[in-house]
Formats: C-alpha cells, structure tokens, sequence
C-alpha cells in the first residue's frame, strides 16, 4: 500500500495507475475510520481495480466554535485498517500541502447547502465541496464513495459533480449502525456512557418516523411531530433540526409525494450535551394514483 502525503506524488501514481488500464476508486475520507469507512472501501474495493483512500481533517469546513483541534486522529490505525482492506494508496496531506497561505478560490452552491446542517453550519458546505474538488482534481478516480449518513453532503456532492460537469460517478452507501441503532460516526468517541445511552434516541425517533409513513402518513409536520416528541423524551438530548425533504435538491416538503424523484429524505441533528450527531433515512414514496 503506498500512502503519500503529497499531491503531485499522488497525481502521477493515480495518471500511472489510469494509462496502465486500471479504474480507480476514492473514498474521501477524514480518518479516525470505522466500519461506516470500510463498508466505503469494501463497495470501492468491488468496483475497481484501485482503491484510494484519503484521510485528511479539513480544517475550511469546520465553523470557528467548532471541533477541528479536538477532532479525533488516529493515522497509525486508520492505515492499518486500510491495509486490511485492501486500499492501494492513502493520500495523507498536511494542511499546508492542500491549503497555500494565500489560498483564496472556494466552491460554493446556493440552495441544498443553506437546508439542514447549513444552517447551523453556514461555511460547512463550501469547505467540504471545495476539499472534495480538490481530491478529484489530485484523484482522478472513476467513482467516489460516500456514506448517506451525511445525506445532505451526498446531495450537495452529487449536485456538484453533476453542475460542473465532473466525470466522476458518485456513489452512495448505506448508513452501518452499532447493534443497538446508533449510526457509526468518529464523533461518537466523545459521548460518555451516559450520552452514548442517551444517543439511541436519534435511532429511536427515526424508527417511529418511518413506522408512520410506512403506516401511509404522507403530511410532513404530522411526522416530524412525531419525531420531535421521541427525542423531547430524552433530558439530555437538544433538537438543532428535524427536516423532512426532497433528497433530490433538500427542499422541505409538506407532503411526502411531492418529491419529485420520489426519494424522501428524513434527517435530524441533536445535540447529546456539547456533542451534535446527526441521522437520518430515505424513504421512496410514490404518488398516490388518482381514481
Ligand atoms: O465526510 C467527510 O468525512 C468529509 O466531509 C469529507 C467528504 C471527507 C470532506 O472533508
């Protein structure tokens, strides 16, 4: 496994890797991986000749108040779990490397990116749309992996890609959950086991969510009201949001049948005391058909 933390480096073993016939896969990463990570590696491992995986924290999409110091880092173990995977190359780049002084160009999107986690977030989006056109210039794999646990990113990703034109094919996987619901995230590390027992209430919340509108409840604030009383339940749990869109551009609906492509996107973020998680699923809905 090679692992470079250098982008011309990485561009020329990826050019070598793309003349010699190989499809390459990339699976953006910010390291301190778990089973959300490899179930990326492993779809990109099914998919393509290569893997590459990149492990870097990127300090332009955390807000100034949020946790980029404190962000867990791992890279001893995240290189071992991805040698185990059978990665062929780990793009590992300090800031410096990615970011020069004078760094001033951004990729930005009006609409998906102001919903949801931008609004609490407002710079959250740019960052990570710009980091992930960066990879794909250093990168330039066939298919890039990411998780639908941050299901707004996946759209806004996918928008991205699709609006500049970029040929690369971005797939979405399935959230991997603990045995008891809670989704796998690296900020999971920084509940104690009082909010971790407490964290269960954003699973819990989304199961009697999906239950009603699997029961053919189609009115959006019906659902939501439901969810947000689930979580009210829990003393140390604080609502940022309970949204319910179209996953296709994150509009907020007032009936489920109104998404155009038929995806629904349910996605909540709570605070567990000073920790924010996020969840959420995707439902299809069709349209009811009119006698
Ligand atoms: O999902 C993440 O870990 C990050 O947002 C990403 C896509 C690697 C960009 O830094």
């Amino acid at each position: 496994m090679i692992i470079s933390g250098k982008i011309e480096e990485t561009r020329e073993q990826i050019k070598k890797w793309k003349r010699e016939g190989f499809s390459v896969g990339l699976v953006p990463t910010m390291g301190y991986l778990h089973e959300g990570h490899q179930s990326l590696m492993e779809a990109a491992r099914r998919e393509n000749d290569k893997v590459a995986v990149s492990v870097f924290v990127n300090p332009i999409q955390f807000g100034p108040n949020e946790d980029f110091a404190s962000y867990p880092r791992d890279f001893e173990k995240d290189a071992a779990l991805c040698e185990r995977t059978g990665v062929d190359l780990i793009f590992h780049p300090e800031a410096e490397e990615m970011y020069d002084e004078d760094f001033c160009t951004y990729v930005d999107m009006d609409g998906l990116t102001k919903e949801l986690c931008g609004k609490s977030r407002p710079t959250h989006f740019r960052g990570v749309q710009t980091v992930v056109s960066k990879l794909f210039h250093i990168i330039p794999a066939d298919r890039a992996y990411f998780g639908e646990k941050d299901a707004q990113q996946l759209a806004v990703v996918r928008k991205m890609a699709r609006d500049l034109s970029m040929d690369i094919q971005i797939v979405g996987c399935p959230i991997i959950r603990e045995a008891d619901g809670l989704a796998k995230s690296s900020r999971n590390t920084y509940l104690n086991a009082e909010e971790r027992q407490a964290a269960l209430v954003l699973s819990r919340s989304l199961t009697e969510g999906k239950r009603l509108i699997e029961q053919g409840e189609r009115d959006a604030q019906k659902v939501k009201r439901t969810i947000q009383a689930v979580i009210t339940q829990e003393s140390l749990a604080k609502v940022d949001y309970v949204e319910i869109v179209d996953f296709a551009d994150i509009t907020p609906l007032r009936n489920l049948e109104d998404a155009r492509q038929g995806e629904v996107l349910c996605a909540i973020a709570v605070l567990i005391g000073k920790t924010r998680l996020i969840d959420n699923f995707i439902v299809k809905v069709d349209k009811a058909k009119k006698e």
